[in-house]
């Protein structure tokens, strides 16, 4: 018997029928319809993957490297992730830690499959990745939002109000530093301080530190703070991480999570039950993005810093725009003086201008009045994105 649309809708859980669109995905899917739009809603460059990269990739795939593979990843990739992190952190660290995953998302997803139930909290600083927040919802589970404060030109977290928002159903803290949307960069005194917080309390760290080297500290620094300067291999640590943003490499969909070693049968059988494993053709051209890939990453990071002052001295300046300086990552998170609804200032900017931004309030409390664009793109491009928007300002904004 044929079901109208609705009824079919009505068969599915509230979780999966309610969950709203991601804003950034909404606006992608609007723009793809608008000729002529230069896409800065997405946080990825204009580059392809370096052929050093793909090459071993496709050269393993034509070689018919195309079985079902480990469920933790080929101990090659683990193994040159564990080298990649001794020479990341000046310490030892064993590939028993480390795991292959579909993507820094599903790294994300088994973390909080294993640790937090049905009914349970986690606690998210915002404005934070939408994906967090419908990961938690489409599970069952709620995220506790504590929003970050802007004032003075700077984003900050008031670590009390992060607390305070911890209850009994509180199972871990996520903390993604440097941030997206806004670019917030813990401090090790704040690492600490969290750490020591959760180790009180038997809270697990959920530590999303894929910008962890698009830093741009002044003391020349190659990476932020991270959890892993402070904090054991085997205690309540789960850090996500991936290969898209440090080596062109989001389309792969190639993640990692790090683990204590105890949890490695869970972590395998979750993996079992929602991919059965990462493609193994596609983790030899992660090796080679490992093992050689130090050197493009640094020139990667060196490029996003300009373009970020690029960005800030082509946005400076404009009428009703406001924004912090972002220290890591590779957005700029602004808001506009007036603006209260971001998703139609998004389609008009994607109509009228042709250029393509992020809604603010997609990335939850705080980022109600902005909006956020990656500047991670072709120079020429990027500015001439950044003149439409600036023309469009002046003529549009009415503060
Ligand atoms: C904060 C944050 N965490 C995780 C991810 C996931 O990365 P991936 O594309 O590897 O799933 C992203 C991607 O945009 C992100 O911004």
């Amino acid at each position: 018997m044929a079901m109208t649309a609705e009824q079919i809708l009505a068969a599915i859980t509230p979780a999966a029928r309610d969950e709203p669109d991601s804003g950034i995905v909404r606006a992608a899917m609007y723009g793809f319809t608008v000729p002529g739009v230069i896409p800065l809603w997405a946080g990825e460059g204009s580059t392809p993957t370096p052929e050093a990269f793909a090459r071993p990739a496709a050269e393993a795939l034509l070689r018919g490297e195309t079985f079902y593979t480990w469920q933790r990843g080929i101990p090659e990739l683990r193994e040159a992730l564990a080298a990649y992190h001794r020479r990341s952190f000046g310490r030892g660290f064993s590939h028993e830690n480390f795991f292959v995953t579909s993507g820094g998302m599903q790294a994300i997803q088994t973390i909080v499959q294993m640790v937090s139930g049905a009914g349970d909290e986690i606690v998210i600083p915002t404005p934070a990745w939408p994906n967090y927040a419908a990961t938690l919802r489409i599970l069952g589970q709620r995220p506790v939002e504590v929003p970050m404060q802007f004032a003075n030109g700077r984003w900050t977290l008031d670590l009390d109000r992060l607390f305070d928002a911890v209850t009994p159903r509180t199972r871990a803290i996520a903390i993604n530093s440097p941030s997206n949307p806004v670019g917030w960069t813990a401090s090790r005194e704040e690492l600490v301080a969290i750490r020591d917080f959760c180790r009180r309390h038997g809270l697990w760290i959920l530590a999303d530190e894929v910008y962890c080297r698009f830093f741009y500290g002044d003391q020349g620094e190659t990476r932020a703070p991270s959890f892993l300067d402070i904090c054991e291999d085997e205690e309540q640590l789960l850090l996500a991480n991936t290969f898209s943003k440090n080596w062109a490499m989001t389309g792969w969909r190639v993640g990692w999570l790090q683990a204590p070693r105890a949890l490695g049968p869970a972590i395998e059988r979750i993996i079992q039950v929602n991919t059965s494993g990462t493609p193994a053709f596609l983790q030899k051209g992660c090796v080679a993005a490992l093992d050689h890939g130090d050197e493009y990453l640094a020139g990667q990071v060196r490029m996003a810093r300009e373009l970020r002052d690029l960005t800030v001295s082509m946005l400076s300046g404009l009428p009703g725009v406001r924004f912090e300086v972002p220290k890591g990552a590779f957005y700029l998170f602004f808001s506009i003086e007036g603006m209260t609804d971001p998703a139609a200032t998004v389609r008009r900017l994607i109509d009228e201008a042709k250029v393509g931004f992020a809604p603010g309030d997609t990335f939850g409390p705080g980022g109600e009045g902005s909006l956020r664009m990656c500047y991670l793109k072709d120079r020429a491009q990027l500015e001439e994105a950044l003149g439409r928007f600036s023309r469009w300002m002046v003529t549009n904004h009415r503060a």
